[in-house]
């Protein structure tokens, strides 16, 4: 979906939709709000009779629909709920609500009347990211493989009216910054959403190498040759089942801040996780192609970076790998040797994404020395099972790091939760035979086993944090219209929106 910003009132303008925001309605409130007079004008009184009627609340989720007398274009109001509750995320979620619910109703542009929107404690800024963002992400759907479609909204136009006539220059220098970020987010999931038959190690690579021609990023590819050469056991070990062999892929964005610092975003990147040989049972097996989502997030994370022109320098790595039983996987009872010379004893094929991450962070920090490191992988079902699907686990020593963390997941509306990663975790991954084990066939605390896993090669004197995003990285049933959602699976692209604003905001040394 193409947005604009425009100046001009919403109601002089030709969209075939045009969209307001009311706030639910107070148990004795009768007078006809104000706010809402061009709307009942065009309408020619239908909206005030409605009102008067009682048929609008302005509830969350509630879409009215009034046609104008000449038939030409219709009129949507959508709920926002109380005042008392209203903030960015009510937006986001309104203007999705909007544009899935005009799906396949003939309406092609839609212009939003940011008045409506913007309200204490949501500036006319903050109501036009967080429209961006709704619209856009709401709008979007995998059509790859669909040889039908029914009509989506397909340009909207953000109206700012009288009253942001004046913020015209800065609120469209918002919008064009949050479109970059909803682009990069459309096209995270456009290659997230993709088979494991295509989307192989390689073909990431080659997105990878795409993107790095585009955007002028030196993109190193280290092939499984080179891969053995390095000692990146762990990448070959997890990925010796598949004809697809593994990839670790480099992204390098140089920073626009003349000496900033060097954060490392590094993402699990399993094409598909079948379990191996310690495999998974069928059901929502197919779901496993979204095991990748944490790899093709850094590459997103890197196009918005780069694009926005962020201060820090940015690597970005990329841990490919497919998971598959057969005569050459990697067995339980394995023990591997990773690029930084540790040393895992394979408990479980299953818990593989810790695998291939030991290389990639055991790479990113003896190569790069970064000030941050920060991983982003679906890395445990124990991450579902605490948190749900709708927020990512946090696990991150450094409270500055943390914080600055926390505060991106709260600018973006893409929630994290912090958990505590103690020395009882470090304990349970500890191995009799090797330096440490990757399962701990104990059903207990797995996101943060898993992190004190991980917590070996990042280094103890490398700044580290860590998104297991297992339950927000794709969806199938979401509370959140801009996230695809319903009975359909998809992946939203957790982490590009939150990680990016971080790299924004991540200025002093
Ligand atoms: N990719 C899975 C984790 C996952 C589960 C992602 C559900 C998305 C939704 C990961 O590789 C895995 O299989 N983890 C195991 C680890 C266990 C064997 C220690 C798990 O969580 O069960
Ligand atoms: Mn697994
Ligand atoms: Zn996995």
């Amino acid at each position: 979906m193409r947005i604009v910003v425009e100046r001009r009132e919403a109601l002089s303008a030709a969209a075939d939709v045009v969209v307001s925001g009311l706030f639910e309605r107070g148990d004795k409130e009768t007078a006809f709000p104000r706010s809402l007079e061009k709307e009942d004008g065009a309408a020619k009184g239908l909206v005030r009779a409605a009102w008067d009627r009682k048929e609008l609340k302005g509830k969350r989720k509630e879409i009215s629909i009034f046609h104008t007398p000449d038939g030409h274009r219709r009129l949507v109001l959508v709920g926002l709920g109380p005042r008392e509750k209203y903030g960015p995320e009510v937006v986001r979620r309104a203007a999705a609500e909007v544009v899935k619910s005009l799906k396949g109703k003939a309406a092609r542009t839609a212009g939003f009347r940011l008045p409506s929107f913007a309200a204490e404690p949501v500036s006319g800024e903050a109501a036009v990211r967080a429209l961006v963002d709704g619209a856009v992400l709401g709008a979007y759907e995998f059509l790859k493989y669909k040889t039908t479609t029914e009509g989506m909204v397909e340009d909207g136009t953000i109206h700012l009216g009288d009253e942001f006539a004046r913020e015209e220059a800065g609120l469209k220098k918002a919008a064009a910054e949050e479109i970059t970020l909803t682009d990069a987010v459309v096209w995270t999931r456009e290659i997230a959403n993709l088979p494991a038959d295509t989307a192989t190690p390689e073909r990431l690579a080659e997105e990878a190498r795409g993107l790095g021609k585009e955007l002028g990023l030196k993109v190193t590819v280290f092939d499984e040759k080179k891969l053995a050469e390095m000692h990146c056991g762990g990448l070959l070990a997890v990925g010796s089942g598949s004809s697809h062999p593994p990839r670790l892929i480099v992204l390098e964005y140089p920073g626009g801040a003349r000496r900033g610092r060097t954060v490392a975003v590094v993402g699990k990147g399993i094409t598909f996780d079948s379990g191996g040989i310690s495999i998974k049972p069928a059901l929502h097996m197919q779901e496993m192609k979204f095991d990748k989502s944490g790899a093709v997030a850094v590459m997103g994370i890197l196009r918005a970076a780069a694009t926005l022109k962020v201060p820090p320098r940015v690597i970005g790595v990329m841990a490919c790998a497919e998971n598959l039983p057969g005569g050459s996987a990697y067995r339980p009872g394995d023990v591997v040797r990773t690029f930084n010379g540790k040393t895992i004893e394979v408990v479980n094929t299953d818990a593989e994404g810790r695998v291939v991450l030991s290389d990639a962070l055991g790479y990113v920090v003896a190569q790069y020395r970064p000030d941050e490191v920060i991983d982003l992988a679906t890395l445990t079902g124990a991450q579902v099972v605490a948190l749900g699907d709708d927020t990512a686990g946090l696990v991150c020593p450094d409270d500055k790091l943390a914080t600055g963390l926390l505060a991106a997941s709260a600018a973006t509306g893409e929630p994290v939760w912090r958990m505590p990663l103690t020395d009882y975790h470090r304990e349970l991954v500890k191995s009799d035979i090797a330096d440490v084990r990757n399962s701990t066939e104990l059903q207990i605390g797995g996101m943060l086993t898993a992190a004190a896993f991980l917590e070996n090669f990042a280094g103890p004197s490398t700044t580290w944090a860590h998104l297991d995003i297992a339950g927000p990285a794709y969806t199938t049933v979401s509370t959140r219209k801009y996230q695809p959602a319903y009975q359909n699976t998809g992946a939203t692209a957790f982490g590009v929106r939150l990680v990016t604003r971080y790299l924004q905001t991540a200025v002093h040394a």
